[in-house]
């Protein structure tokens, strides 16, 4: 939520541990190479890659940045700039002993004293779930939690595998840094269309008298994706949907929809709010949850494999690679208005909306007409992708007697604007000013498994679903009592 210019940004060391790792390859050197290259980081910045592989130096891990860069569809001037200066270099942390993090806190000094950097710096666990308590307390025994400067550490998803994991994850990290040097990153908070969620709602006194149980009927948060497991399977078949989007992006999205207004638009009172929302769901009834996993099918007229056909992935695997489910909010504004998530992969379209279905007249004095249904006004905003909203109402159709038809205003972010940044770019360039309000806290991350740790205890069968579906039908049923399915872009 930084204002994306180079003030503040005095010169810092971005420490990337993990930095042979697909993340680093795919998002984060792509991201810090745009910051570079629109000169948002300030002159006086380097990034420091860190990895256990110890045949690197800097002149050849700069060679496979630049790499890893052409394959991001980074233009070649671009990554020329970053390489030439010489911003890149590279420290082994070879089997991570405590002897090695000693190393990398003597080369960190010395990089900062030869360039003289005043000693801010950012550690980005770009690391496999597994190691990053270890990675967190070589950091912090090798004196590296805290510096002449300011000292920050980020945190990649996914925080924990379920409560006790995040909440020994999160005491390792308070074991070493203060809680206001943490920085989990969620990259959904980054997304131009999520952060507008506040805005919308809070900048705009149109809406927010109709934000609540009086005049909205049901709430539907989707993300879809066309896309498989590709070639995740490692991390995927430990995760599944549950873990991998529902504790975290959706939830994201959940309570930035169902929050209060907070005191100000300040990182403490915005997450505060955030939490009390999920304090008040209701505990989440295994009947109100369906999951799946994709069988064949075809995406874009192309057959594509079954989920467990794909490489990695066990014949007999479980896994969900779809979710959908109910939620209750017992508090005063949400009481008895159903909220529905839904996420999985190869679906028939991507597509990630939220819909607030408000309610319909409570008496209707028009004639039915041709048997066709009441609509109810909804607000579609769409996430991603064709960023924007539609605002969708009733009119009557020009002519003899009342015809009514649907119509919508409709705002498109393309029409308006640049292409959108990345979300990683928002991000790291707020881990750098040091704004903390697009990352998720500690309660949040525990409130979140505190939901969701029962309902992976006691899972429902996974049912399987054609690639290129909606997902099981089952997943339907759960919106019957309204009268309605979920809805699809109108
Ligand atoms: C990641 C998940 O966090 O988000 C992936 O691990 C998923 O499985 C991805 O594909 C979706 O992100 P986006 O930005 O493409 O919607």
């Amino acid at each position: 939520m930084t204002n994306g210019n180079a003030a503040g940004t005095e010169g810092h060391l971005f420490v990337i541990l993990g930095a042979t790792g697909d993340l680093v390859g795919r998002k984060l050197l792509p991201s810090l190479n745009e910051l570079i290259a629109r000169d948002a980081l300030g002159p006086n910045s380097l990034i420091l890659g860190v990895g256990v592989e110890t045949e690197f130096n800097d002149e050849s891990f700069r060679a496979r940045c630049c790499k890893d860069l052409a394959n991001a569809g980074v233009p070649q001037e671009q990554i020329a700039k970053t390489v030439s200066d010489k911003r890149i270099i590279y420290q082994t942390i070879a089997k991570g002993t405590p002897e090695d993090y000693k190393k990398l806190a003597a080369r960190v000094e010395q990089v900062e004293k030869e360039n003289g950097l005043p000693g801010n710096r950012v550690f980005y666990l770009a690391l496999p779930p597994k190691v990053f308590p270890l990675a967190i307390a070589g950091l912090g025994n090798a004196g590296l939690n805290k510096s002449k400067g300011w000292t920050r550490l980020v945190i990649e998803k996914p925080f924990g595998r379920d409560l006790a994991s995040a909440q020994a994850l999160n005491q390792v990290a308070h074991e070493h840094f203060e809680e206001k040097q943490i920085y989990r990153i969620d990259h959904y908070l980054g997304k131009e269309t999520v952060q507008n969620l506040l805005v919308f709602r809070f900048a705009n006194s149109l809406f927010e008298p109709q934000w609540n149980r009086d005049r909205i009927e049901s709430v539907e948060i989707t993300v879809a994706e066309c896309l498989g497991v590709e070639h995740r399977a490692a991390y995927y078949e430990g995760a599944g949907a549950l873990r991998d989007m529902i504790q975290n992006h959706l939830t994201q999205l959940l309570t930035l929809t169902a929050m209060e207004v907070p005191s100000a638009f300040q990182a403490e009172p915005i997450r505060h709010e955030k939490v009390k929302v999920l304090h008040s769901v209701l505990p989440i009834k295994s009947e109100n949850v369906v999951l799946g996993q994709y069988s064949t099918g075809k995406i874009d007229g192309q057959e594509v494999a079954a989920y467990r056909d794909e490489p990695g992935v066990a014949k007999d695997s479980q896994t969900e690679t779809f979710v959908a489910m109910r939620l209750e909010i017992e508090n005063w504004r949400w009481h008895g208005v159903p909220f529905f998530l839904r996420t999985g992969k190869r679906l028939e379209q991507r597509m990630s909306q939220i819909v607030v279905n408000f309610r319909r007249p409570p008496v209707w004095i028009f004639k039915p007409f041709d048997g066709k249904p009441i609509d109810a006004n909804a607000l579609v905003i769409a996430i991603q992708p064709d960023e924007g909203f539609d605002l969708y109402f009733e009119i009557k159709a020009p002519g003899q007697g009342v015809q009514i038809e649907r119509s919508d205003l409709h705002f498109r972010y393309s029409e308006k604007f640049k292409p959108l940044p990345d979300a990683y770019e928002t991000l790291l360039l707020d881990v750098i000013h040091g704004d903390p309000t697009l990352f998720v806290s500690d309660s949040w991350v525990e409130a979140s498994w505190q939901l969701y740790t029962p309902v992976l205890e006691n899972k429902p069968k996974v049912l399987p679903y054609a690639a290129g579906s909606w997902g099981p039908a089952a997943a339907d049923a759960l919106l019957s009592d309204l009268g309605r399915t979920w809805t699809k872009i109108l």
